[in-house]
């Protein structure tokens, strides 16, 4: 398990434990992980691909967390130590609506080395998740109109628990090899919705403030600046490509005013199960909101 710490794979943890399945987990940071006592615990860095070499041994699947910069190098690790199956959590955006935006490319150069390592693979690509509403939660608390870019734009968010639960689905049984698996929550709803239901799960009703145009561009300059600062350090986008991904947010934001999406029924196919609505994430993370 890389990623044992991450929101996906944190649950993958607890699904497979709960399977029976022997867990080896890794982090960057293994001193601060408060795992069950049950999980294997190694330092291994997927943008160092030596750090693999023991955390690999006797390893015989794998869920890898996208991190392209060494994979080609974690991969030949993943080969040489006999791995024979790797479950990437990937992106929606991997999917080629827009394959020239740096998260399509960022996935895709993951998803590619995979193709090529000789291994067995199954690609989860999620949409957006559930999970990125937390972001609301300081102005939740602290009882501020919530700052909705494009309140009124539709989402299908994913619940973190649902992608995990297809991963661990990829990770135990048969029949996945090969596959790609696009996925999106149980509804389509405005983000306005979404914190409606946030509202009545803490039981308070919640204001927000719809913020578009260049308000919004500004925010999501200042929200996103040191996260595109560091891939272009990693060498993922290049120097002049923030003001166009802004403008693609911008974009998708406006494209999804128009209505609701049609909701995708691959989680049901696979967990024999409709996927979990919004209502249910809120209900689930009440005590986020609440101080
Ligand atoms: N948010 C969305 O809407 C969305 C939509 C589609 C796809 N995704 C995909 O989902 C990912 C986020 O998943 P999440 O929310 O479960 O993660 P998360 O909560 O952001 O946690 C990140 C995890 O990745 C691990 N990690 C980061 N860099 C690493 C490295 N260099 N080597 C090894 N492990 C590393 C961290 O482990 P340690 O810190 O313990 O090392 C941590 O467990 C995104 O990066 C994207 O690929 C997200």
């Amino acid at each position: 398990m890389t990623g044992a710490t991450g929101n996906v794979g944190r649950n993958v943890v607890d699904l497979l434990l709960r399977a029976g399945v022997d867990v080896r987990a890794t982090s960057r940071n293994p001193e601060s992980l408060d795992l069950p006592a049950a999980v294997d615990v190694r330092r291994a860095d997927l943008t160092d691909p030596e750090t693999f070499t023991q955390a690999f041994r006797g390893v015989e699947k794998v869920f890898l967390y996208n991190q392209p910069s060494a994979i080609e190098g974690v991969m030949a690790a993943a080969k040489a130590a006999g791995v024979r199956y790797a479950v990437l959590l990937s992106s929606l955006a991997a999917a080629g609506r827009d394959p020239d935006h740096w998260i399509a490319r960022w996935h895709r150069a993951t998803e590619y080395a995979i193709e090529q390592s000789g291994l067995s693979w199954t690609f989860v690509r999620p949409g957006a998740f559930a999970v990125n509403s937390l972001l609301w939660a300081p102005s939740v608390k602290e009882g501020r109109p919530v700052r909705l870019h494009y309140a009124h734009s539709y989402l299908s968010s994913i619940h973190e628990r649902d992608i995990a639960e297809v991963s661990t689905c990829a990770l135990l049984q048969e029949g996945h090899d090969g596959a790609t698996y696009h996925i999106t929550g149980g509804d389509s709803i405005t983000q306005a919705e979404q914190l409606a239901l946030i509202g009545q799960a803490i039981g308070r009703e919640l204001a927000f403030e719809d913020i578009t145009g260049d308000e919004a561009r500004a925010e999501l300059r200042a929200r996103f600046g040191p996260r595109l600062q560091e891939l272009i350090q990693d060498g993922v986008i290049g120097p002049t490509d923030p003001p166009g991904i802004i403008e693609t947010r911008i974009r998708y934001y406006l494209e999804a005013l128009d209505g609701p999406d049609e909701i995708d029924r691959t989680v049901e196919k696979i967990l024999g199960k409709p996927a979990r609505t919004f209502a249910e994430w809120a209900e689930d993370h009440k005590a986020d909101f609440t101080n």
